[in-house]
């Protein structure tokens, strides 16, 4: 007899395929767990902790933890959505996030995380920290002071376009998006516009030179529907069939 396959996920039964983490077989199920730095088509870091989960009374990150039958699995209780709240507060404290001037408002998966958890305030004092933007591309400008550290840029870049163009390097206050280039500029670099690792920022830090603010109020990725509902949509991601949702697998 074959086993079968699934865990509980707040009561909801998951089944699963072998190899599968839980934010991964939760996706293919059409649960959305909230998430910043997982993508379907690269290897998970487990570094913004946005996806914990409980487990027999332990925090574990859904994007790393692997799928077993019998497991349940706990994702929204008020102590787990807490944490996640605290953990998106620090985010925008870490960087500068001025969203009423930022062109992927509305587009934004912090963002739009920040208002599906109700976060209201900062909670934590912004750091304001001096970062260099980068304007030195002819396809691209980055502005570092959006980043979030979540290494998509950097995991796309190795493991699809077998080129190394960002990096994380610094520890704690000091992390900073680096550049693979002796000037350290993105012009000197091989970036190039379809790289992978150039569409795949989930906030405004890699911006393509073309199409400023394009998206009016109402057309953009989150205007209509929470991320919950949308899934990790890029704003270029927007057109797409409708078939790209929170249970979709391919989406992000
Ligand atoms: S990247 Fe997102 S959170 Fe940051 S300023 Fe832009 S819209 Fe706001
Ligand atoms: S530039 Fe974007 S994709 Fe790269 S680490 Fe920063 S936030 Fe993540
Ligand atoms: S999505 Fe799991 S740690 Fe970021």
């Amino acid at each position: 007899m074959t086993e079968k396959r699934s865990f509980t996920l707040d009561q909801q039964e998951i089944p699963f395929q072998p190899g599968d983490s839980i934010l991964q077989a939760a996706q293919r199920a059409g649960v959305y767990v909230p998430h910043l730095c997982f993508h379907p088509d690269f290897s998970a870091n487990g570094s913004c902790r946005l996806c914990v989960v409980s487990i027999a009374g332990k925090t574990v990150a859904a994007c790393h933890y692997p799928a077993r039958s019998g497991l349940q699995v706990t994702m929204n209780n008020s102590r787990l959505q807490q944490q996640r709240l605290r953990l998106l507060q620090l985010l925008f404290a870490e960087g500068n996030h001025f969203c009423p001037s930022c062109e992927v408002s509305g587009s934004c998966q912090l963002q739009a995380l920040a208002y599906d958890l109700g976060m209201t305030h900062y909670h934590y004092d912004p750091f304001y920290p001096q970062r260099p933007r980068d304007g030195s591309h002819p396809d691209f400008f980055i502005d570092t002071d959006r980043c979030i550290f979540c290494d998509l840029c950097g995991r796309a870049g190795t493991e699809q376009d077998h080129k190394p163009v960002y990096r994380l390097g610094g520890r704690g206050e000091q992390t900073r998006l680096l550049i693979y280039s002796a000037s350290g500029k993105l012009g000197d670099s091989r970036a190039a516009a379809d790289d992978k690792a150039a569409h795949v920022c989930p906030v405004g830090c890699i911006l393509p030179r073309e199409g400023h603010y394009r998206d009016p109020i109402g057309e953009r990725v989150y205007d209509a529907s929470p991320i919950h509902w949308v899934g990790n949509r890029r704003r270029d991601q927007h057109a797409a069939p409708a078939a790209d949702s929170a249970g979709d697998p391919s989406h992000d």
